[in-house]
């Protein structure tokens, strides 16, 4: 289980500190796939490096931190911020956007798994099993063995991220983070890269937080998600809660600019851009674009507040209705 408790980061720019993200608190389950939407620029990255510990220059945590439990093989675990890096691959692995970069075109594959393996685990295990382990795992996953011996330019777009993905899931981490990770690829690569995701989770019953500025993604994978607007959760709930019942006009827009199988009314899309991150309004950062807006809205920032069970959303009129 991940908690994010009262988590806030900023980038420190030589024009002075740039908050994105703003007092973010929620839980990630064992045993889900967790989406996080939002448009380009809301900070879904950011949270996601968080999650993953990466907290370098300029990124700085002003306050909160997050903790990282479970069990593997029958051994408890917890760590916190600073601490989850000396997990990473074993507990908790990542696959950074345009992951198509992580991988050296120069090295084969075989040895890029190879790097991954735990040092211990090096020495008491010969190379010979770790590589047989290591095909026997592709194939699982419907890849050739062949590719071991390939080196990562002589894939296309798709075939090196169905392998990053099973680099990052080799060792069964109890959580994986996926940022956009079907992005770049065309529809039908996409689909089957989902597909793969969903049932790597089946498999390993473990974590999956999956981050995509594509709402149709998450209708496809998510059990749950969370919708970030400008550096804030602004609504976090069941995938289906929040796609039939969306509760703050920013979700609600996102999903009703959805097209539709069968509606044929004109999309328009949601008026206005999110606010510069330099200088945010001091309320609702969505007021300048809400057609609901009030002076509260303008003035006061909204909490994230529990409509039904399980179903959160930060919007002043939440507490009126
Ligand atoms: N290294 C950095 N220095 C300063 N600002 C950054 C840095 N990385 C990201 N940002 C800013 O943080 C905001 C959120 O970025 P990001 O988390 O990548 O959003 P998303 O993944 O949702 O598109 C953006 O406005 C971006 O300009
Ligand atoms: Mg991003």
């Amino acid at each position: 289980m991940i908690k994010i408790d009262h988590l806030s980061t900023s980038y420190s720019t030589i024009d002075g500190p740039v908050h994105v993200i703003n007092d973010v608190d929620f839980e990630i389950f064992d045993n889900e796939i967790f989406g996080i939407a939002g448009e380009s620029g809301c900070g879904k990255t950011t949270l996601l490096k968080a999650l993953y510990d990466i907290l370098e220059f300029p990124m700085i945590v002003d306050s909160g931190k997050l903790i990282l439990s479970g069990e593997k093989n029958g051994k408890a675990f917890s760590y916190e911020t600073g601490q989850i890096r000396k997990t990473w691959w074993n507990n908790i692995s990542y696959v950074p956007q345009a992951a198509q970069s992580v991988l050296n075109p120069i090295v084969p594959l075989k040895n890029q798994f190879l790097d991954s393996i735990p040092k211990a685990d090096k020495k008491r295990v010969p190379k010979v099993q770790t590589l047989k382990r290591v095909s026997d795992y592709l194939e699982e996953l419907s890849l050739s063995p062949d590719l071991l011996n390939a080196y990562p330019f002589q894939l296309s777009g798709g075939m090196r991220q169905r392998v990053i993905i099973a680099l990052a899931t080799f060792m069964s981490p109890n959580v994986i983070l996926a940022d956009e990770p079907t992005t770049a690829l065309d529809v039908v690569v996409q689909r089957g890269i989902l597909m793969m995701l969903m049932r790597l989770q089946k498999k390993l019953k473990n974590t999956m937080v999956i981050v995509s500025h594509d709402m149709g993604v998450h209708y496809q994978i998510a059990d749950r998600m969370g919708i970030m607007y400008s550096g804030s959760m602004i609504e976090l709930g069941k995938t289906e809660d929040i796609f039939e019942k969306p509760i703050h006009p920013y979700t609600q827009m996102l999903v009703s600019a959805l097209p539709r199988v069968g509606d044929k009314s004109q999309k328009t899309g949601i008026p206005g851009r999110p606010p510069a991150l330099t200088n945010p309004p001091p309320g609702c950062r969505f007021a300048p674009r809400c057609p609901r807006a009030t002076e509260e809205c303008r003035e006061t920032v909204p909490k994230l507040y529990e409509a039904e069970q399980g179903h959160f959303a930060a919007c002043h009129f939440l507490n009126k209705e």
